[in-house]
């Protein structure tokens, strides 16, 4: 027997109610925005990814998925789709084209991590990218978006972390004065972050490993060394959140995974996720559309990890199921029109199931019936057929009623939506 590949999995149908209203949430909120969807590949170019996400990083350096096309290309499943969203909005020329600079996108990305609760090798983002605005009511926007679809689903217990990572000017300045302090407690950090102060010093502050955090406790702040615009914008976007009511804290230490960031960068995680405790993070990005090829284009994003939301989601969360009749027929009689009856009441927009494995006992399709969960059975034997009804089973209180063919439709119909009945 072939098994699916580690941390990888399958979402099974006892699931995909939990999947479909986050989906659901998702396109409903992204659309209340003025967020249009964007259907973006799988895979892309390898370069692409590196020159965006950054080639120290974790994703670039260990996670990605890559391999040669045919011709020799280097190619990769997409880890994120910031990067894949670029591309498409410079190739296409989006900007110039009403309703294309906010755009969202759902779908799988890939990257090789070590599995386990909450982190898969193949995930789910739902998420949204804002181009063209500078505005820090632009990542006011994309923010409350995110928190919003967050409490809409009745999660609760989550953070909203926020920080500045400074404009491009900010950053060289800081980091030289953050290597200096490193340097200076250099023998009290992982290997991985003394590698890290060379190549990416940033991302010492946000290591998990207790020892880094401690000897780091002290150090300088990036939002101490911002810019005067800098500063000014990420005061805006501050205010913006209080002014709407959308609970934040100011962590310093955010620093993010991929290097495209600027300015505002955020984080919202849940308590009860243990390690892998971000259901969705983003920031702006006002360098890389041109980073990319494209013009001068500030842009604000972020993406929502699904399986984490789905971890979260609470089962008061999910809307009912669609009210289901079954229809038990048998006899020679009973079973085509059975099935007519089933196509009558599909046709009129009923959900209507049979048990068609095989010509079966009427005891075996009510008890088929009740595990699906329907709340009405229509049972035709022969007998029925030859007396011109249908008899009518409610499912709770087990009372049976004989509805003549002309009116099943209409009966079925009203006792499946006044439930109470
Ligand atoms: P990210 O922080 O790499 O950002 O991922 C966003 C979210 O995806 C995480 O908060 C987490 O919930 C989920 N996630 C990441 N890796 C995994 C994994 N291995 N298994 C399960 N869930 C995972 C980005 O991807 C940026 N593109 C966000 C963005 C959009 N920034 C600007 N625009």
């Amino acid at each position: 027997m072939i098994h699916g590949i580690k941390g990888v999995k399958d979402i099974l149908p006892d699931e995909i109610r939990r999947w479909q209203a986050i989906e659901a949430a998702a396109r409903r909120a992204a659309s209340l925005y003025g967020f249009h969807e964007i259907r973006i590949p799988i895979f892309e170019v390898t370069e692409l990814f590196a020159r965006s996400i950054g080639a120290s990083t974790d994703i670039v350096e260990k996670e990605m998925y890559t391999f040669q096309d045919r011709d020799g290309t280097s190619l990769t499943l997409r880890p994120e789709a910031t990067a894949g969203a670029v591309r498409a909005y410079i190739e296409h020329g989006l900007g110039s084209v009403a309703g294309a600079q906010k755009l969202y996108y759902l779908g799988p990305m890939f990257r090789h991590e070590r599995p386990q609760a909450g982190r898969l090798r193949q995930f789910h983002q739902f998420g949204v990218e804002s181009f063209g605005s500078p505005s820090p009511y632009a990542d006011v926007e994309v923010m409350s978006l995110l928190w919003r679809f967050l409490n809409g689903l009745g999660l609760t217990e989550l953070t909203f972390e926020v920080n500045s990572l400074g404009d491009a000017t900010d950053r060289p300045a800081y980091k030289a004065v953050l290597v200096e302090f490193l340097k200076t407690r250099e023998d009290r950090l992982c290997g991985n972050c003394r590698r890290r102060m060379q190549t990416n010093p940033l991302r010492v502050l946000d290591c998990k490993v207790p020892e880094c955090r401690a000897a780091t406790e002290e150090a300088p702040r990036l939002t101490d060394h911002l810019s005067p615009s800098a500063r000014e914008h990420f005061a805006r976007v501050t205010e913006g959140l209080s002014m709407l009511g959308v609970p934040f804290v100011l962590n310093p230490r955010l620093v993010r995974g991929l290097d495209y960031y600027t300015l505002t960068t955020f984080e919202v995680t849940g308590g009860r996720l243990g390690a892998q405790n971000a259901v969705g993070a983003g920031g702006r990005y006002d360098g890389l559309v041109k980073a990319l090829g494209g013009s001068e284009t500030p842009a604000v994003g972020f993406a929502v990890g699904l399986e984490r939301v789905a971890l979260l989601l609470p089962e008061a969360g999910l809307p009912p199921a669609e009210p289901l009749i079954c229809v038990a027929a048998f006899g020679s009689a009973g079973i085509p029109v059975g099935v007519r009856v089933l196509d009558d009441l599909r046709r009129a927009g009923l959900r209507a199931d049979a048990d068609l494995r095989a010509a079966s006992s009427l005891k075996a399709q009510l008890r088929h019936a009740d595990r699906l969960g329907a709340l009405l059975v229509a049972i035709i034997g022969d007998d029925e057929v030859a007396k011109g009804f249908v008899l009518l089973r409610d499912m709770r209180s087990k009372a049976q009623e004989e509805v003549p063919f002309s009116e099943v439709v209409a009966r079925v119909s009203a006792r499946l939506h006044s439930p109470a009945e």
